[in-house]
Protein backbone atom coordinates (compact mmCIF):
# COMPACT_ATOMS: atom_id res chain seq x y z
CA UNK A 1 0.00 0.00 0.00
CA UNK A 2 1.19 3.82 -0.53
CA UNK A 3 2.01 5.57 2.55
CA UNK A 4 -1.14 7.59 1.74
CA UNK A 5 -3.51 4.90 2.22
CA UNK A 6 -1.65 3.96 5.54
CA UNK A 7 -2.12 7.96 6.40
CA UNK A 8 -5.85 7.57 5.37
CA UNK A 9 -6.00 4.70 7.58
CA UNK A 10 -4.43 6.01 10.28
CA UNK A 11 -6.60 9.67 10.22
CA UNK A 12 -10.06 6.83 9.89
CA UNK A 13 -8.87 5.08 13.41
CA UNK A 14 -7.92 8.82 14.67
CA UNK A 15 -11.54 10.13 14.05
CA UNK A 16 -13.49 6.45 14.24
CA UNK A 17 -11.38 5.25 17.06
CA UNK A 18 -12.48 1.20 17.61
CA UNK A 19 -12.52 0.11 20.90
CA UNK A 20 -12.65 3.93 22.65
CA UNK A 21 -14.47 3.45 26.17
CA UNK A 22 -13.96 1.99 29.50
CA UNK A 23 -14.16 -1.65 30.60
CA UNK A 24 -15.79 -2.13 33.53
CA UNK A 25 -15.64 -3.91 35.67
CA UNK A 26 -11.98 -4.48 34.71
CA UNK A 27 -8.49 -6.32 35.81
CA UNK A 28 -5.98 -4.25 34.22
CA UNK A 29 -5.94 -0.31 34.28
CA UNK A 30 -2.58 1.51 33.16
CA UNK A 31 -2.34 4.79 32.22
CA UNK A 32 1.04 7.01 30.71
CA UNK A 33 1.77 10.00 29.04
CA UNK A 34 4.05 10.92 26.39
CA UNK A 35 6.62 13.07 28.21
CA UNK A 36 6.83 15.27 25.17
CA UNK A 37 3.88 16.59 24.89
CA UNK A 38 2.06 15.29 27.51
CA UNK A 39 -0.76 13.16 25.53
CA UNK A 40 -2.39 10.46 27.76
CA UNK A 41 -3.41 6.83 26.92
CA UNK A 42 -5.22 4.26 29.44
CA UNK A 43 -6.19 1.44 29.08
CA UNK A 44 -8.46 -1.31 30.81
CA UNK A 45 -8.53 -5.25 30.47
CA UNK A 46 -10.90 -7.62 31.51
CA UNK A 47 -9.25 -10.97 31.84
CA UNK A 48 -10.85 -14.39 30.91
CA UNK A 49 -10.03 -17.10 33.25
CA UNK A 50 -7.90 -18.22 30.74
CA UNK A 51 -5.87 -15.50 31.24
CA UNK A 52 -6.80 -13.80 28.07
CA UNK A 53 -7.73 -10.60 26.78
CA UNK A 54 -11.42 -10.98 26.86
CA UNK A 55 -12.89 -7.13 26.57
CA UNK A 56 -9.98 -4.18 25.66
CA UNK A 57 -10.66 -0.43 25.47
CA UNK A 58 -8.64 2.98 25.68
CA UNK A 59 -9.25 6.56 26.09
CA UNK A 60 -7.31 9.42 25.61
CA UNK A 61 -6.33 12.45 24.29
CA UNK A 62 -3.67 13.56 21.86
CA UNK A 63 -2.32 13.48 18.28
CA UNK A 64 -3.49 10.89 15.24
CA UNK A 65 -0.89 8.88 15.62
CA UNK A 66 -0.90 7.98 19.29
CA UNK A 67 -4.23 7.41 19.14
CA UNK A 68 -4.64 5.56 16.06
CA UNK A 69 -1.86 3.33 17.57
CA UNK A 70 -3.74 2.58 20.56
CA UNK A 71 -7.20 2.16 18.87
CA UNK A 72 -5.36 -0.79 16.51
CA UNK A 73 -3.72 -2.15 19.34
CA UNK A 74 -6.56 -2.86 21.09
CA UNK A 75 -8.50 -4.31 18.05
CA UNK A 76 -5.17 -6.49 17.43
CA UNK A 77 -5.00 -7.68 21.35
CA UNK A 78 -8.41 -8.97 21.75
CA UNK A 79 -8.24 -12.84 22.25
CA UNK A 80 -4.68 -12.89 22.98
CA UNK A 81 -3.17 -14.25 26.04
CA UNK A 82 -1.92 -11.77 28.17
CA UNK A 83 1.97 -13.42 27.90
CA UNK A 84 1.86 -12.45 24.30
CA UNK A 85 1.96 -9.05 25.25
CA UNK A 86 5.56 -9.80 26.53
CA UNK A 87 6.68 -10.48 23.13
CA UNK A 88 4.83 -7.20 21.80
CA UNK A 89 7.15 -5.46 19.90
CA UNK A 90 7.64 -2.19 18.27
CA UNK A 91 7.78 -3.74 15.20
CA UNK A 92 4.02 -4.67 15.85
CA UNK A 93 3.24 -1.79 16.65
CA UNK A 94 5.02 -0.40 13.12
CA UNK A 95 2.87 -2.94 10.94
CA UNK A 96 -0.13 -1.99 12.71
CA UNK A 97 0.49 1.51 11.28
CA UNK A 98 1.31 0.74 8.19
CA UNK A 99 5.11 2.95 8.24
CA UNK A 100 7.82 2.80 10.06
CA UNK A 101 8.93 5.87 8.71
CA UNK A 102 8.57 8.34 11.75
CA UNK A 103 10.58 10.86 13.11
CA UNK A 104 11.37 10.27 16.82
CA UNK A 105 9.52 12.29 18.23
CA UNK A 106 6.46 10.25 16.36
CA UNK A 107 7.78 6.86 17.42
CA UNK A 108 7.33 7.90 20.85
CA UNK A 109 3.37 8.77 19.76
CA UNK A 110 3.24 5.44 18.54
CA UNK A 111 4.66 3.22 20.94
CA UNK A 112 2.85 4.84 24.00
CA UNK A 113 -0.29 2.42 23.96
CA UNK A 114 2.22 -0.49 23.85
CA UNK A 115 4.18 0.66 26.37
CA UNK A 116 0.71 1.39 28.44
CA UNK A 117 -0.40 -2.03 27.70
CA UNK A 118 2.80 -3.83 29.00
CA UNK A 119 3.26 -1.69 32.22
CA UNK A 120 -0.63 -3.22 33.07
CA UNK A 121 -0.22 -5.99 32.23
CA UNK A 122 2.81 -6.70 34.18
CA UNK A 123 1.66 -5.42 37.05
CA UNK A 124 -1.26 -7.68 36.90
CA UNK A 125 0.76 -11.07 36.19
CA UNK A 126 3.06 -9.61 39.37
CA UNK A 127 0.22 -8.89 41.38
CA UNK A 128 -1.22 -12.25 40.50
CA UNK A 129 2.14 -13.92 41.38
CA UNK A 130 2.54 -12.21 44.91
CA UNK A 131 -1.40 -13.63 45.38
CA UNK A 132 0.09 -16.85 44.64
CA UNK A 133 -3.05 -17.47 41.99
CA UNK A 134 -0.63 -18.10 38.90
CA UNK A 135 0.15 -21.57 39.33
FE1 LIG B 1 1.54 13.82 21.79
FE2 LIG B 1 1.86 12.44 19.63
S1 LIG B 1 2.14 14.57 19.84
S2 LIG B 1 1.46 11.67 21.59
Amino acid sequence: MSSEIYRELILDYYRNPRNFGKVEPHDISARDSNPLCGDEIEIQVRVTPEKKIGEIKFTGKGCAISQASASMLTEFAKGKPLEWVKELSKEDIFKLLGTRDLGPARVKCALLSMKVLKTGTYSYLGAKLEDGQDS
